[in-house]
C-alpha cells in the first residue's frame, strides 16, 4: 500500500488504485485481492519447485515477460517492490522473525526479481 501511495508510476498499472480511491478503498479492492494473490502465487510456485529449479526459474522468466507488454514498466519496479515483501514477511513470521529469516527471505526475493527482470528484457 505504502508503495502504491508513495509512487504513482505504479498505480497507472493498478485498476483498484485507480486516482481519487483513498487507502481504505484500495484496502478493499477485490482488484487488489485478486492482483496481490496472484504475485504470493507466482513466489509460491518458485518455492514449491525448489526440486526442479530450471522449471521455477523458466516460471519467473515467464512472469516477468508478461509485464513487457505494460507501457513504461521498467526492470526496477520489480526491486522496487523488495521491502514490500520483506515487510510483510515480517509481520506474517511475528516473533519468529530473526536475522536467518530475514536473510532467507532476502535470497528469495532476489532471487525472485533476478529472473522476472531477465525474462522482461528477454
Ligand atoms: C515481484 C513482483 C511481481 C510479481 C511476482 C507479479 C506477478 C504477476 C502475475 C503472476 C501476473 C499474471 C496474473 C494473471 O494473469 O493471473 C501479473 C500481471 C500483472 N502485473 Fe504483476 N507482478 C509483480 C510486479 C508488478 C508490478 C510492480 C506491477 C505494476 C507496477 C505489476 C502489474 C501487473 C499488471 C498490470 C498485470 C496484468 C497484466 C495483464 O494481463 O494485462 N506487476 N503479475
Amino acid at each position: 500500500m505504502t508503495l502504491l501511495t508513495t509512487n504513482p508510476d505504479y498505480r497507472k498499472y493498478a485498476t483498484f488504485a485507480e486516482f481519487g480511491k483513498d487507502e481504505s478503498q484500495m484496502r478493499s479492492s477485490e482488484e487488489l485481492e485478486v492482483f496481490g494473490t496472484s504475485v504470493l502465487m507466482a513466489i509460491d510456485k518458485m518455492v514449491a519447485s525448489f526440486d526442479d529449479v530450471d522449471a521455477g526459474v523458466a516460471h519467473l522468466q515467464s512472469v516477468g515477460k508478461l509485464h513487457a507488454k505494460l507501457d513504461g514498466f521498467t526492470p526496477n519496479m520489480f526491486a522496487n517492490m523488495k521491502d514490500a515483501f520483506m515487510y510483510a514477511a515480517s509481520v506474517a513470521f511475528e516473533d519468529r522473525y530473526n536475522d536467518q529469516v530475514e536473510q532467507c527471505f532476502q535470497t528469495l526475493f532476489d532471487f525472485c526479481i533476478k529472473y522476472m527482470q531477465e525474462g522482461l528484457q528477454s
